[in-house]
């Protein structure tokens, strides 16, 4: 099997109890993707499978063999941040910067999720075009803990980038 991990064809593990959280960091050697609690419980891990947000602590990496894994070191372009990498600098969304990595790649497919009208625990009409306000994002993102409090810069760098794209 193989993977396609940002835009470059690798070969999976050869035992197939790897999570795809420690294929990328042990084997791969991509460490931006964070491991915290390795339980589905903190977000640090997140990232993006074909655009949509996953948690790879627990994702077997065989399960996604021949799909496209977006990490961190795959959002910037030619040596250009992302404009959400660069918004985190500007609006303080950070502290230690541990949660920053599952943080913008979760916001990118919670956006994505939000173009496509995915409603959320938060949302009043299930079915009208979703508009990211302040509580949407925070409802969106509560599967991403930030240790260092940083919570106001994290909504303030996402409204200002993703969260502001037209929908589809
Ligand atoms: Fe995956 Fe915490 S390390 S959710
Ligand atoms: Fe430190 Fe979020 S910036 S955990």
């Amino acid at each position: 099997m193989s993977l396609i991990v940002n835009g470059n064809t690798v070969a999976g593990p050869l035992d197939p109890r790897v999570s795809l959280l420690d294929h990328l960091r042990e084997t791969l050697h991509l460490t931006g993707t964070k491991k915290g609690c390795n339980q589905g419980a903190c977000g640090a891990c997140t990232v993006l499978v074909d655009g949509t947000r996953i948690l790879s602590c627990l994702a077997l990496a065989v399960q996604y063999d021949g799909r496209a894994i977006t990490t961190i070191e795959g959002l910037a372009e030619a040596g250009t941040l992302h404009p959400l990498q660069a918004a985190f600098i500007e609006h303080d969304g950070f502290q230690c910067g541990y949660c920053t990595p599952g943080q913008i790649c979760s916001a990118i497919g919670m956006a994505a999720e939000a173009r496509r009208g995915v409603p959320s625990h938060v949302s009043d009409d299930l079915t009208a075009t979703v508009t990211l306000t302040r509580e949407e994002v925070q409802e969106r993102m509560s599967g991403n803990l930030c240790r260092c409090g940083a919570y106001n810069g994290i909504v303030d760098a996402i409204r200002a980038t993703v969260a502001a794209e037209p929908a589809a």
